[in-house]
């Protein structure tokens, strides 16, 4: 597919949200799911020859948006295209996140981990939920984003490593705390954090999906580049992220598998 950058927005030294227009896409796209995206600057001969995966933050209309950290050259590629340049991207790929109703939900996002829970987070309000956001990064500059969650939710907690803002902590204490409270967990972020995340919800009995961001080259189930192991009853079995995944039960992923 193609669509049209309508914005390319600079956040800070590290983030920047792209808005895409394509009627198509936002057509099909659920919460949770991602696109490989191969800007205009990429061509077929040259390095970076893949297509990177990123979540879709959310659809409004005929547009979606894509919240990138600059990582390398994919992304810095990102970076130089401008507004009104043509972008290409895949389908929208993978399970997503199912939403609920009328529960009571805890959000745990670790840095650019948020980008797949603002649309969850607002179809989960609208169904009556009552939504907890733990949001945990490096410093300041990590929490991002956090004003556009603010309608959608009822409490948002942040922590920091160096405590510029919110709590001194990882995001898992304040959430340990909590958790036994809660009916369901979405996160997204580190893996060493979502592996304490489902630790945590596993001890406490509550559910949780985990979404993991595994390095991925074809996006579509075909290289076989991105398994993982979950539990399956007393079986260990092989997953492809980008086609089972990338949400998955946080307590059936036997997590050697992942955090490698
Ligand atoms: C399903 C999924 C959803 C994702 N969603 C987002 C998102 O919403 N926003 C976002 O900023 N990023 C997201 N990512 C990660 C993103 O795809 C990578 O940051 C991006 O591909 C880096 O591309 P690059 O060419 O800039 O860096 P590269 O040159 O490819 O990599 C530079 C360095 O980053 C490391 N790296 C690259 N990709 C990953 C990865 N997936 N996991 C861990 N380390 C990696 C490499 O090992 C290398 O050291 C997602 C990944 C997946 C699989
Ligand atoms: S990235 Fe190729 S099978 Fe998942």
């Amino acid at each position: 597919m193609k669509g049209i950058i309508l914005k390319n927005e600079r956040l800070n030294d590290k983030y920047r949200l792209m808005e895409i227009e394509s009627p198509e896409f936002a057509q099909t796209a659920k919460p949770g799911q991602f696109v490989m995206v191969k800007t205009g600057l990429q061509d077929y001969l040259a390095d970076p020859l893949l297509r990177r995966p990123f979540g879709v933050v959310d659809v409004r209309g005929n547009t979606f948006r894509l919240l990138y950290m600059l990582v390398g050259k994919g992304t810095r590629l990102m970076t130089e295209s401008p507004a009104g340049s043509v972008i290409e991207f895949s389908s929208s790929l993978g399970n997503g996140f199912k939403s609920v109703k009328n529960q009571n939900i805890a959000l745990a996002a670790g840095g650019v981990g948020i980008a797949p829970l603002l649309w969850i987070a607002k179809l989960l309000k609208d169904d009556g939920c009552r939504v907890t956001l733990y949001f945990g990064g490096r410093n300041q500059e990590d929490i991002i984003l956090a004003d556009e969650f603010r309608p959608h939710i009822d409490k948002l907690i942040i922590t920091t490593d160096d405590g510029s803002i919110g709590e001194k902590a990882l995001v898992t204490a304040p959430f340990e705390k909590d958790a036994a409270g809660f009916d369901r967990v979405y996160a997204c972020g580190p893996k060493r954090m979502l592996q304490a995340v489902s630790e945590i919800c596993v001890k406490g009995g509550v559910p949780v999906d985990v979404s993991l961001d595994e390095r991925m080259a074809c996006g579509m189930g075909a290289c076989l580049g991105c398994i993982i192991y979950v539990r399956e009853g007393e079986e260990t079995v092989q997953k492809r992220c980008c086609v089972e995944g990338p949400v998955f039960d946080g307590s059936k992923v036997v997590w050697e598998s992942v955090c490698r």
